[in-house]
């Protein structure tokens, strides 16, 4: 089965009140809960999970690599800090799709770097909850292709 797993980082878990004019009003569930009417409709499995620790995202990279899913990573902070996570995702050979809310490169300079850019096969960022539909849509329409 076509199975995708949607990995969220450190303060995820506070979408909807967390700096809502950056993030907006949607809550990290009502993320999901749109990824599992998508994935019902397509015939995919979804897990979905948020961390604030590192060794959690670390360790579920690891974990969907190995079970050869496709990881939708929204890493939050740790996109900008951690070599850690750029090791597991090229370790674990991992089909990943970075994903942001936010433009990181129409805000602070520290946020214009990513660790998971250069190990993703892609990057959505910008459209609020609609980055994560875009992920998904973006993998079932690779898996349609026939080239
Ligand atoms: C974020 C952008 C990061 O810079 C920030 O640290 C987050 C959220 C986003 O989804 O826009 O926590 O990943």
């Amino acid at each position: 089965m076509f199975a995708v797993h949607v990995l969220n980082g450190p303060n995820l878990n506070l979408l909807g009140a967390r700096e809502p004019e950056i993030y907006g009003r949607a809550t990290l569930d009502d993320i999901r809960a749109d990824l599992e009417k998508r994935c019902a409709a397509w015939g995919a499995s979804l897990v979905f999970k948020q961390s604030n620790l590192e060794g959690d995202l670390v360790t579920w990279v690891q974990e969907a690599g190995a079970a050869g899913a496709h990881v939708i990573l929204n890493a939050g902070a740790l996109t900008h800090t951690s070599i850690a996570l750029y090791d597991a995702i090229k370790g674990a050979k991992a089909n990943v799709i970075e994903v942001h809310l936010s433009n990181p490169h129409a805000r602070e300079a520290f946020r214009h770097t990513s660790y998971v850019t250069p190990v993703a096969r892609g990057v959505i960022a910008g459209f609020g909850p609609l980055s994560y539909a875009l992920a998904l849509e973006a993998l079932f329409a690779q898996a349609n292709r026939k080239t």
